[in-house]
This record gives C-alpha cells, sequence and structure tokens, in this order.
C-alpha cells in the first residue's frame, strides 16, 4: 500500500523519522541508560570484545563505515569493517573475543550469511543487525538488534539504512557504557542527541522543494560525483549508489582528501559534485579541509552542490546549490545529510522515466553469492 505516494521509495523516505523512533524505543529508560535485552551477550562478554568487526553488502555496508567511526571513538575499540563477500574468502583473524556484526535488512542475504557462518566457525561472536523478524542471519547470530524499522519494499534501501546506523550507534554506545568509557559525557550528551533525532529528519523532509527542482536539471547530466570526509565518505558513496541503482547513470563517491590522488581529473566543465560538509562546530580542522576541497572542484569548473550544516557561511562562496541541515553531532550527521541524496536519487530516476521501486538488474534481497 503506497497510501498516496508514487513510489513506495517515496512513503518509505517519508516514514525515516518514524522509523528511527521505532528503533530508539524501548531502548532507554528512565535514566538514560541503554537496555539492549534482545541482546543475549552477558556484559563481561562485551567487555572481554578485543576487536570489531563489522560485515554488509552494499547500503547496510555503507552503515558500517559509519558505525567504525563511532564505535572506535566512544569505546576505544579496534573495529574493522568490510564487504561481507570479500570477508568471506580470504583469511581475517578472528578468535572468541571478536565481536563480528552483521548488518542486512532483509537478514538473506547469501554473501553476509556466508561471512557469518565463517566467523563462527573461528568462534567469534556475532551479532545480528538486522530488520525482519525471524531472518536466517538474525537466527544463526549469538545476539540480535531488531531496527524496526518496518517493511521496506523498494529495492533501494532509505529507511532501513537510517535506522542500521541508530543500531550501530546504540551497539557502540552500550559497548562503551559497559566497558566504562573514557567519554561518559559525551556518551549521555550523545544519547541525549539521539532521542532528538526523529524530529531533525523531519525537519529536513519539510526542506526538500529545492532538491526536486534541482533534480530535473540534472537529469541530463553524464556523471555525478558525491564527496565526503570522516562519516560523510560513506554518505557520499551511500549517495552514489543510489543515484547508480535508480537513475542508471555513473555516479561515484570519493574521500574528499583523494580527490588531488586522481579522481579531480575527471572534472570538467560543469561536472556535478555533490558535497557534503561536516559541522563547523566541533571537528573544525574537518569542516575547513572540506570547504578547500570544493573550491579545488569548483577551480576546475565543477558545478557543486553542496549540503551543509545551518549557518554554516563559509560554504557561500563556493555553492552554486547550497541546502542546510539542522544542526547535528559530527557522528550522528548521516541521519540527517543522507536524506536530501536520497530523495535527489529518485527525483532523477522518475525525471529519466525509470521505475524507481523496480531498478533494472536488481533484487530486493540478494540471496545467492
Ligand atoms: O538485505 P541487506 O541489507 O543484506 O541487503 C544488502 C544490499 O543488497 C542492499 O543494501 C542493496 O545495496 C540496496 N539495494 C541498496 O539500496
Amino acid at each position: 500500500e503506497k497510501s498516496g505516494y508514487e513510489y513506495f521509495m517515496l512513503k518509505e523516505i517519508a516514514e525515516q523519522p518514524h522509523a528511527v523512533a521505532e528503533t530508539l524505543l524501548g531502548r532507554l529508560n528512565e535514566t538514560g541508560d541503554l537496555m539492549l535485552d534482545e541482546v543475549r551477550l552477558t556484559d563481561q562478554d562485551l567487555r572481554d570484545v578485543d576487536k570489531v568487526f563489522i560485515v554488509a553488502c552494499g547500503t547496510a555496508y555503507h552503515a558500517g563505515m559509519v558505525a567504525k567511526y563511532a564505535i572506535e571513538h566512544w569505546t576505544r575499540i579496534p573495529c574493522e569493517v568490510e564487504l561481507a563477500s570479500e570477508f568471506r574468502y580470504r583469511d581475517p583473524v578472528l578468535d572468541r573475543s571478536t565481536l563480528v556484526v552483521a548488518i542486512s535488512q532483509s537478514g538473506e542475504t547469501m554473501d553476509t550469511l556466508m561471512a557469518l557462518r565463517h566467523a563462527k566457525e573461528q568462534k567469534a561472536r556475532v551479532l545480528a543487525i538486522c530488520n525482519t523478524n525471524g531472518s536466517t542471519i538474525p537466527r544463526e547470530s549469538d545476539a540480535v538488534l531488531y531496527t524496526h524499522a518496518g517493511p521496506e519494499i523498494a529495492v533501494a534501501s532509505t529507511k532501513a539504512f537510517l535506522t542500521q546506523l541508530v543500531a550501530c550507534y546504540l551497539v557502540g554506545l552500550h559497548l562503551a557504557q559497559v566497558r566504562g568509557v573514557k567519554y561518559a559525557d559525551e556518551v549521555a550528551a550523545i544519547i541525549a542527541q539521539l532521542q532528538e533525532m526523529p524530529e531533525k529528519i523531519e525537519q529536513v523532509l519539510s526542506m526538500m522543494a529545492p532538491i526536486r527542482e534541482l533534480a530535473r536539471d540534472l537529469a541530463e547530466a553524464k556523471s555525478v560525483l558525491f564527496i565526503g570526509r570522516h562519516v560523510s565518505y560513506p554518505v557520499a558513496l551511500e549517495g552514489a549508489l543510489k543515484l547508480k541503482e535508480l537513475a542508471y547513470m555513473h555516479a561515484e563517491g570519493f574521500a574528499a582528501g583523494e580527490l588531488k590522488h586522481g579522481p579531480i581529473a575527471l572534472i570538467d566543465e560543469g561536472t556535478p559534485v555533490i558535497c557534503v560538509v561536516p559541522s563547523p562546530r566541533g571537528r573544525g580542522v574537518l569542516h575547513d579541509k572540506v570547504v578547500s576541497n570544493i573550491q579545488e572542484v569548483r577551480a576546475r569548473g565543477a558545478r557543486t552542490i553542496v549540503i551543509a550544516e545551518e549557518g554554516d557561511v563559509a560554504v557561500k562562496p563556493y555553492a552554486d546549490h547550497l541546502f542546510y541541515v539542522p544542526i547535528t553531532p559530527t557522528l550522528l550527521a548521516p541521519l540527517v545529510t543522507t536524506v536530501p541524496l536520497q530523495v535527489l536519487a529518485c527525483e532523477i530516476a522518475s525525471a529519466r522515466g525509470h521505475d524507481v521501486d523496480q531498478p533494472r538488474n536488481l533484487a530486493k534481497s540478494v540471496t545467492v553469492e
């Protein structure tokens, strides 16, 4: 049931504030402590963890990339993220004190399932972050954190991604709490900030009209590039993946700092470059670096489309199009910066006349390797 929306994807994008609230629901008690009761690992098990490995595919892998920044910062436990299809066929170093986190919307992705089985054979503990109750991946895991996003019908993942991010943050914060962390004040502050995210995502959704307009303009572009740094790097990859799968256009995401090591050669007169800018507060150096990267691509002819935090005036002179998102702590920013990229991909695909919910050559759940 599309409830009046033209596509399931648009409906699912609109459902994101509610979906994120559902992921958070019941996970925080009155004193703000995290309660992950579906996680059947003892606190001692979690104290023993000396390495985290995240395995996933596609969009879920991008959620894992964001999680790495948060988990390492909050817990100081080394965290690696790997494509499930690669993990399985090399020889990853795992043992009982490794926590493997398998992220999957469907819970049936064969590559992820095989990676999970491989991890279990090495005696690692496996935690699934999944949206589908009773599916294979959670059934075979030691512990499960369901995202409760509700069914996702469109092939392109949207609300599953945002809720996977929230679940990853919860895992990171929980690990930090049970292990007793250096950044206890920050953990408490982030918990409070997480509760505000549904409202912020709602605000972003209410400001999408100019993105729709821009989409019509970009529909004929030969190639679209996305740049970001830190947690905005996986957001750039996610924006590019959405555009590839829906609009069948060449789209690529880059770590902005890598541009000068090769990709900047792609920039031609008028090449659209979508720039996801970190907050100028907190990690100010990072912000300034991205602003320089925007200047660099613009000097070479790029048409810059900038997603920045409200009040960030420093980007104005270099933005051909500027979209603001609400003020959000750096690590949580993907929850707001991804939304305009989802809408953009959906609208470009629709302007090109494609079936947004059923892109060619793709299946919702990839149950073969
Ligand atoms: O069900 P899963 O989360 O395991 O699926 C993983 C990928 O196949 C999936 O995210 C895919 O990349 C989406 N179509 C992206 O929109």
